[in-house]
C-alpha cells in the first residue's frame, strides 16, 4: 500500500492522519534551514567557546594506507551486545582476517554500578582469550582498540573522560572520569594480557574502516541505537586545539557527537511526542537530534502517538480494547516499525498480527492504515533529518562529491531509510534530477566496513605506528 490511498478511511481518522502528516513532515525549506544552522553549530563546536555539538578531537590523525599489519584485539561495547574480535591485518593490501565472539550485554548493566560493568567486560575479554589462546599466563600483551561509543573528551588517543552517558545508559560514577583506568584495573585484577592502545568512537572506527577499502570515504556515520558522525578535519580549522601549535594541515578525526545538535531547540521541528521522550529520558535536555532519529527512540515515538490517539483525541482509536501493554514505555523497538513498513499485504494482515501478538490489540482496517502511515512518517522524518547532518559536514568541508560510510541497525535494516536519506540530500544540496536512474549521486551514503572491529584494529595500528615514529 502506498501513502495516500486512504479511500476507505473514515473522515475523523483521515483528519488525524493529516494532522500527523503536518507534525512529522519536514519539507525541503525546513531541511535547508536545519542544515544551515547545523553548519554553524559544527563550527561552534570547534571553537574555543564551544557549542552544543561537542566536536571531540579523537587523536586519530591519518587515514590508513592499506599496508598496516599486525594482530590486534577490538572490543565493542554496544547497547545490546559486547563484541570481542581478534583482527590480523595481513601483508596483502587492505586484507584482514577476523575471529570474533559476541556476548550479551545484560540490560541491568546499563543502569547498574560502574564496577559491575568493567568486571563484566573484563570477564568477556578473558573468556575470549582463553578460548582462542589457551593458557593466557604466557601470552604477550596484545594491543586493544576499545570502541566506547559515548561522548568522551580525549587529550590522548588512549584516554577518554566520559562527558555524559547517552542511549539510555545511566551508570553512576563514570561521567566526568577517564574510563580507561577503570577498565584497565578490572583487566589487571584478572591478569588479562591486554594493553589498551586506543579508545575509539564507533563513528571514527567506521570512518577509518571504510577509508581502508575506499579512498572516497570522507565521513563515517552510525544510524543505530544512537546517531552520530565523524570526519577528518585539519588542525588549522580547530581553534580549540590552537594552543597545541600543531601544523595546520595535520589531519584530526573529529567525533561530532551530533546527537546533541539543537539541544537548545532553535530549529528542529519537535512534536509533543519528542518533548515527552526527552522529559522521561535519563538525560532530559540532551541529544535532541538523536532522540528524533535513532533506533532507540523510533518505536517509542510511535507508541506515544498511538497512546495519544487512543486517549486524548476525538477519534479514540482501538475503542473498548485493553491497551495496557501499549502503555508500557519502550515496549516497541524500531524493528516493530520496520515490520509495519515492510508489511507486503494490501490488507496489512501482518501488521494486524503484530499488534495482536505483541500488544493484544486488534486494529480495524482504517486503524491499520493509520498505523502504517504513522510508521512511514516517523521513519521518513528520521531519514530526512539524518541527511541534514551529512549535508552540513559536506558543506563545511566543501565536499562536492564523496562517499559516506554508514552502519547501524536503522541504516542496515529500516526499510527505505537509504532511499529517503538520498532523496533528502538531493533536495538540500540542489542536485539536478538524474538523467539515467543508474547514475551515482555526487554524495552517496554507502554501507560501511566493520568500524568497531576492523576500524578499531586499524586505529590501534595507526597509533602504534605514530608512537614508533615519535609523533605523540
Ligand atoms: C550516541 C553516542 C555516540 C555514538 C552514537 C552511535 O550518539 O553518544 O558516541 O557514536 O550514539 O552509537
Amino acid at each position: 500500500m502506498e501513502a495516500g490511498s486512504f479511500a476507505d478511511v473514515p473522515q475523523d481518522l483521515r483528519k488525524e492522519i493529516e494532522q500527523l502528516e503536518t507534525l512529522f513532515t519536514v519539507d525541503t525549506t525546513k531541511l535547508k534551514q536545519i542544515t544551515d544552522h547545523f553548519v554553524k553549530e559544527l563550527e561552534k563546536g570547534l571553537s574555543v567557546e564551544g557549542g552544543s555539538i561537542p566536536m571531540n578531537p579523537t587523536w586519530v590523525m591519518s587515514f590508513p594506507s592499506g599496508y598496516e599489519t599486525g594482530t590486534y584485539l577490538a572490543l565493542d561495547m554496544g547497547g545490546t551486545n559486547l563484541r570481542v574480535c581478534q583482527i590480523t591485518l595481513t601483508e596483502q593490501k587492505s586484507e584482514f582476517d577476523i575471529i570474533q565472539s559476541k556476548y550479551r550485554m545484560p540490560e541491568e548493566l546499563k543502569t547498574g554500578e560502574a564496577d559491575e560493568l568493567w568486571e563484566y567486560i573484563a570477564d568477556c575479554l578473558m573468556q575470549f582469550l582463553h578460548n582462542h589462546h589457551g593458557d593466557i599466563s604466557k601470552m604477550e600483551k596484545l594491543p586493544l582498540g576499545f570502541t566506547f561509543s559515548y561522548p568522551a573528551t580525549q587529550n590522548y588517543v588512549d584516554e577518554g573522560v566520559l562527558q555524559r552517558w547517552t542511549k539510555g545508559f545511566d551508570i553512576a560514577g563514570v561521567e566526568g572520569h577517564n574510563v580507561v583506568p577503570m577498565f584497565e584495573a578490572a583487566l589487571a585484577r584478572r591478569g588479562v594480557p591486554i594493553k589498551l592502545s586506543a579508545l575509539i568512537n564507533d563513528t571514527t572506527g567506521t570512518l577509518i574502516a571504510s577509508a581502508y577499502t575506499d579512498n572516497k570515504m570522507k565521513i563515517g556515520c552510525i544510524f543505530g541505537t544512537g546517531c552520530n558522525a565523524a570526519y577528518m578535519e585539519d588542525c588549522g580549522s580547530i581553534p580549540k586545539l590552537a594552543h597545541l601549535n600543531l601544523p595546520p594541515e595535520t589531519p584530526m578525526a573529529i567525533n561530532c557527537e551530533w546527537g546533541a545538535f539543537d539541544n537548545e531547540h532553535k530549529v528542529l521541528p519537535r512534536t509533543p511526542y519528542d518533548v515527552i521522550i526527552d522529559k522521561d529520558s535519563p538525560r532530559p535536555g540532551q541529544q535532541a537530534f538523536e532522540k528524533m532519529i535513532a533506533g532507540l527512540y523510533l518505536g517509542e515515538v510511535f507508541r506515544l502517538v498511538m497512546v495519544d490517539l487512543h486517549d486524548n483525541r476525538e477519534t479514540h482509536i482501538f475503542p473498548g480494547q485493553d491497551v495496557s501493554k501499549l502503555r508500557k514505555a519502550y515496549t516497541l523497538d524500531s524493528s516493530f516499525l520496520s515490520a509495519i513498513e515492510e508489511d507486503p499485504f494490501e490488507n496489512l494482515s501482518e501488521t494486524f498480527d503484530l499488534f495482536q501478538s505483541k500488544l493484544g490489540i486488534q486494529p480495524s482496517g482504517p486503524e491499520l492504515e493509520l498505523i502504517r502511515r504513522t510508521a512511514e512518517l516517523i521513519g521518513t522524518r528520521a531519514a530526512r533529518l539524518s541527511a541534514c547532518g551529512v549535508s552540513a559536514i559536506s558543506i563545511k568541508k566543501g565536499y562536492k562529491t564523496c562517499h559516506v560510510g554508514a552502519d547501524g541497525s536503522v541504516f542496515n535494516k529500516y526499510p527505505h531509510f537509504k532511499a529517503r536519506g538520498a532523496q533528502a540530500l538531493r533536495e538540500i544540496l540542489d542536485w539536478p534530477e538524474k538523467q539515467d536512474p543508474g547514475e551515482d549521486d555526487p554524495i552517496e551514503i554507502l554501507a560501511a566496513e566493520d568500524g568497531s572491529g576492523v576500524g578499531a584494529a586499524l586505529i590501534a595500528a595507526l597509533t602504534l605506528e605514530r608512537v614508533k615514529a615519535g609523533n605523540m
